[in-house]
């Protein structure tokens, strides 16, 4: 069959992701106040290139011809994220009027040209002012993040409909307080365990202060999935896989549900179970939000390994394993994504999915004004034709984001790492519709 758009439903919503760190650009402008990643990015060796978000695709200027490429390509939804240090420069308190007037007229353009503004409220960069105090890790952050999405509900809940609380906890969580590759560069469990019960309670009081406070809200919060599988057959290995697992594909969604923390014999857990109880303050973490933002970039395969702390297992590349991956050295592999789909589903007390990120980076050539990025238009062939036969089986889910529209900042991989719909030339400005970005216009053609 050749897919189409109109194959997934009348009201299904296809839209393109991006987020205010990764695109806006303009760091210093218009009364901003730093967040972690440009504080982040100032380290030496954190960032491919020693490249800077300071400019990124320079959105905050750029918005309008964005926005028009967004509908170009036929596209209802745009995801976006609101960055909190432009809004409240020091974290709290202080209200910045200007960046506050930014997100009207970008959420007005949206409306004007028939487009879904649908946000992100917090999209990895927290104000650099709060990270001193602590960050993730403080239990202050409760708080912060209530004055926070407060304000933005209260000035942007009569345009803005559809919201998403946090995007992928686990992804910050990780990588910023315990790998220390993302901002703030934090390590360690002390770190890492306020950070995860922290997030784990601010996406479920997100979740209530947009419900009480947006009129007909659609509120939901997304959640980071890989599919992990055991490298052979042995006790080992599935167990390792299982731990993984655990961490990967749980650690955020169960609490919501109602099932707190995963346990499972993982002593990493159990540890964390007992932290939480120190604290005192876990009665909250339940949310029956509207939807459930799944996103999903790759699968992993591991194996046991006993040098890596805690979890004792350790990746085995798509590389080493010869089967397809894109430029980062993810495995490509739509089953998977099909079999994430189904078990989030099956879960219970999930009304909705929406793939809120789904997309690949591949090495991308500009040549006389073309991008052919093939490997792309496959990729989302697949995926789609995927999601497609999931929907299908029953799965409730409503909507697809493309990430993302441009090539740009990528976190700790710089520019090199394109992800676009649309090229990015980086000293210019300028964009080059990809001709995966065409594939996807004739996708939702009428
Ligand atoms: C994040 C995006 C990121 C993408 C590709 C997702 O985990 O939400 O911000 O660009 O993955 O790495």
């Amino acid at each position: 069959m050749n897919l189409h758009s109109s194959h997934f439903g009348k009201n299904f919503l296809w839209g393109v992701a991006m987020a205010a760190a990764q695109n806006e650009g303009a760091y210093n402008i218009d009364g901003r106040g730093l967040s972690i990643w440009d504080v982040f990015a100032r380290k030496q060796g954190k960032i491919k290139g020693g490249d800077k978000p300071y400019e990124a695709c320079d959105f905050y200027y750029r918005y309008k011809d964005d926005l028009m490429l967004v509908k170009a390509l036929g596209f209802k939804v745009f995801r976006f994220s609101i960055s909190w240090s432009r809004v409240l420069p020091d974290g709290i308190g202080r209200v910045n009027k200007e960046g506050i007037a930014f997100y009207h007229k970008l959420i007005d353009e949206c409306l004007q040209l028939g487009l879904i503004p649908f946000v992100t409220l917090y999209h990895w960069d927290l104000p650099q002012a709060l990270e001193k105090e602590g960050g993730w890790a403080s239990h202050q952050l409760l708080k912060w993040f209530t004055r926070f999405v407060t304000l933005c509900t209260e000035e942007f809940g009569n345009k803005v409909k559809h919201w998403i609380v946090l995007n992928e906890p686990m992804g910050f969580t990780s990588l910023g307080y315990m790998l220390g590759k993302h901002a703030p560069g934090k390590t360690g469990l002390d770190n890492f365990f306020p950070a995860i019960h922290n997030a784990a309670m601010a996406q479920a009081e997100g979740g209530r202060i947009v419900r009480d406070i947006v009129n007909k809200a659609y509120v939901g919060t997304t959640f980071s999935c890989s599919e992990v599988l055991p490298f052979s057959d042995k006790k080992e290995d599935i167990q390792a896989a299982n731990r993984m697992d655990i961490l990967l594909n749980r650690l955020f969604i169960e609490p919501t549900l109602g099932r707190n923390y995963p346990h499972d014999g993982f002593v990493l857990m159990d540890k964390l179970h007992l932290h939480v109880k120190a604290w005192k303050y876990t009665d909250r973490l339940k949310f029956n939000f509207d939807f459930i933002g799944m996103q999903n970039y790759f699968c992993l395969t591991v194996k046991h390994n006993p040098i890596i702390p805690y979890v004792q297992a350790s990746e085995v590349k798509a590389a080493t394993r010869k089967v397809p991956h894109t430029a980062l050295g993810w495995e490509i592999n739509a089953n998977s994504f099909y079999r994430m789909l189904k078990r989030y589903w099956l879960y219970g007390g999930v009304k909705e999915i929406i793939v809120s990120e789904n997309g690949a980076c591949f090495k991308d050539e500009l040549k006389n004004g073309v991008v052919n990025d093939e490997a792309r238009i496959n990729y989302f062939q697949q995926y789609l034709t995927a999601m497609h036969k999931a929907q299908q089986e029953g799965v409730n889910v409503k909507g697809y984001l493309a990430w993302t529209l441009t090539d740009n900042f990528e976190w700790n991989e710089g520019y090199k790492a394109r992800f676009g719909l649309v090229h990015v030339d980086f000293k210019t400005q300028l964009r080059t519709i990809k001709n995966s970005g065409y594939w996807w216009r004739d996708f939702l053609a009428k």
